[in-house]
């Protein structure tokens, strides 16, 4: 018998898809255009010209995900909601039609017996947002606002756990300063406005999910956990810079309401005399939340640089002065990332050292591996790597409950093979294969012992 991890009563297990990644149909009953609909039909944007037209098709065949899921045994499914199904130009009129969707899709998981977890923006802005300044202006973050009044106010009643934003880091970031995002911007100030405006639209977005009595609202980020490429003075300053970037811009303003205090030392020029910050920002952003959703995929390794660029007037906001160093010695997944179980743990208790009582309850809402799966003849994998990447996470997230860090719930990212953002589907994260050409779904070894972990923890 395979010894599982055992977890306090409650804990809650669930699996986790994004909207862009699963559903396909995206012409269909009034969905508007997003901004990866025009990034991903941008010729050489994304591998192999992959795009989320029909990705899993998970719109017309969600019946049979809810039933993938049922069979598993999570307790909660995490889905996101398309932005541009509800409101298709990202103001104004509402669609009907796509609020049935997800109305239909929450009642089919409630007859499964599985708790519903809706994020509200997992990255599919409107792309009528995007033609009037997107995030860096603020007014995306009034129009999320209102979107979020909308959905709340049809789900609230039967959803129980909602989560803002997505990753707001890759958003702001690889959106609108690396350009590996839709929309593909390269900035230095447009980028640190679209992030605070993220923060923005969240606190807004809290509000609206409080008006409409949701029982848990909470938001998902990315943490990273910066270590030094070696002891010097220089890599250790240069991990206070990835951590800015990376952590702190989102948790000092979220948990402490304060900005933080290494944004100069880190941005120089480009922080000062932020003229989209406004009085009373830091208390709409700090409210109060019901839970901190963390993704964690793999540990990073820091160096001191220079600037890419020299010319201050082009530099932009991921310009840090630090580098991204290779981790040898550990396995690395399919896409190239470093397995470190542990520094899940070490992240977590240095987050509960940092903000002691002000951090809310924990759920990891993403883990898990993409690996070069090779499917034998009647399409199982037998995925021993992600078999060994999730029963070590799973491990290393125990050890962060017995160190009296308060985690209640993971998520694996994925139920289903996706359309993985800018590497398109060649990278493989579900623990269901999808075959594209017959999108037929079989569930991976990893399946199979993901559902026998959750039923020993029932037993
Ligand atoms: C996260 C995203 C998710 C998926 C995983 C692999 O950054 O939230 O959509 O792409 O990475």
């Amino acid at each position: 018998m395979t010894d599982f991890p055992r977890f306090p009563p409650g804990f809650v297990f669930g699996a986790a898809t994004a909207s862009y990644q699963i559903e396909g149909a995206a012409h269909e009953d009034g969905r508007g255009p997003s901004i990866w609909d025009t990034y991903s039909h941008t010729p050489g944007l994304v591998a192999n010209g992959d795009t989320g037209d029909i990705a899993c098709d998970h719109y017309h065949r969600y019946p049979e995900d809810v039933a993938l899921l049922r069979e598993l045994g999570v307790d909660s499914y995490r889905f996101s909601i398309a932005w541009p199904r509800i409101v298709p130009a990202g103001s104004g009129a509402v669609n009907p039609k796509g609020l049935d969707f997800y109305a239909r899709l929450v009642d089919e998981l409630l007859a499964a017996g599985i708790e519903p977890a809706v994020t509200l923006y997992h990255w599919d802005l409107p792309q009528a947002l995007e033609d009037r300044g997107g995030w860096r202006v603020r007014e995306t973050a009034e129009r999320f606002a209102e979107y979020t009044a909308v959905v709340a106010e049809h789900l609230a009643d039967r959803v129980p756990r909602w989560i803002t934003l997505n990753e707001p880091w890759c958003s702001a970031f690889l959106g609108y300063s690396v350009g590996r995002h839709a929309p593909g911007a390269r900035e230095g100030r447009g980028a640190l406005a679209a992030a605070h405006h993220l923060l923005v639209g969240h606190g807004l977005a809290v509000q609206a999910l409080r008006a409409a009595g949701v029982r848990e609202a909470g938001i998902t980020l990315n943490l990273d956990r910066n270590l030094p490429a070696t002891g010097s003075a220089a890599d250790r300053a240069a991990v206070v810079r990835a951590d800015t970037q990376h952590n702190l811009v989102w948790t000092e303003p979220l948990l402490a309401g304060r900005y933080p205090d290494t944004e100069e030392e880190t941005w120089g020029e480009l922080i000062s005399g932020q003229d989209f910050r406004r009085d009373g920002d830091p208390a709409l952003i700090g409210q109060p939340l019901d839970f901190l959703g963390i993704n964690y995929y793999r540990p990073t390794v820091v160096a001191d640089a220079p600037y890419r660029e020299a010319d201050p007037a082009r530099r932009t906001a991921t310009d840090n002065r630090y580098a991204e160093v290779r981790l040898e010695g550990v396995r690395h997944t399919a896409m190239e990332w470093p397995v470190v179980p542990d520094s899940l743990t070490d992240l977590l208790v240095a987050l509960k050292e940092r903000y002691g009582e002000a951090l809310p309850p924990i759920h990891i809402t993403e883990n898990g591996s993409a690996e070069h799966d090779e499917p034998s003849a009647d399409g199982t994998v037998h995925d021993r790597d992600r078999v060994a990447y999730l029963r070590d996470h799973l491990t290393a997230l125990k050890s962060a409950l017995d160190a009296g860090v308060d985690v209640r719930g993971y998520y694996v990212w994925s139920l289903l093979d996706n359309f993985e953002w800018a590497l398109g589907y060649g990278k493989r994260f579900g623990i269901v294969r999808v075959d594209y050409d017959t999108l037929r779904r079989t569930p991976k070894d990893s399946y199979h012992w993901y559902r026998a972990l959750i039923a020993a923890q029932r037993r």
